[in-house]
């Protein structure tokens, strides 16, 4: 937990966390969330979950953002915010954990907000310790 005021530029992603949030896609499960990715050359991405009629072609939040900054060739990323307007917010799902996987570095920190305040701060090994990755497909035997 964050004992301590984060620093500015996380209060700064909170806010745009916050407003993307807004801007979710979520007639189906009516539960909205937002993200602000941080990336090292110092930009903010933002996502918001958009569902779909087709309930399987929902996409999180957190995806959204790293794939807009992936697709923008941004690939390093040292914070993201997390945005949910639930008393214990919410942290991001197993899904998002393994596409972070590919590109975070283990230290990336993952902020859990609500719409008022950042809740906690967990670094991304933390949140998936065991992560499956390119090395267990070089390791895995052929045939
Ligand atoms: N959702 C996210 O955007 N991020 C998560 O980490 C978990 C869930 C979205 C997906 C769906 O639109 C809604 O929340 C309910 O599962």
């Amino acid at each position: 937990m964050t004992s301590q005021k984060p620093p500015e530029k996380i209060r700064h992603a909170h806010e745009k966390a916050v407003e993307a949030r807004s801007r979710a896609h979520a007639p189906y499960s009516k539960f909205k969330v937002g993200a602000a990715l941080l990336t090292g050359s110092g930009r903010v991405f933002q996502g918001c979950n958009i569902e779909n009629a087709s309930y399987g072609g929902a996409v999180c939040a957190e995806r959204v953002a790293i794939l807009k900054s992936v697709s923008e060739g941004d690939l390093t990323f040292t914070d993201i915010v997390v945005v949910t307007d639930t008393p214990d917010p919410a942290f991001p799902c197993a899904f998002c954990l393994q596409v972070m996987a590919e590109f975070f570095e283990p230290e990336t920190k993952i902020w859990i907000a609500d719409l008022e305040r950042i809740h906690g701060v967990h670094e991304f090994q933390k949140l998936l310790p065991h992560p499956f990755g390119p090395r267990q497909l070089g390791d895995a035997k052929k045939g």
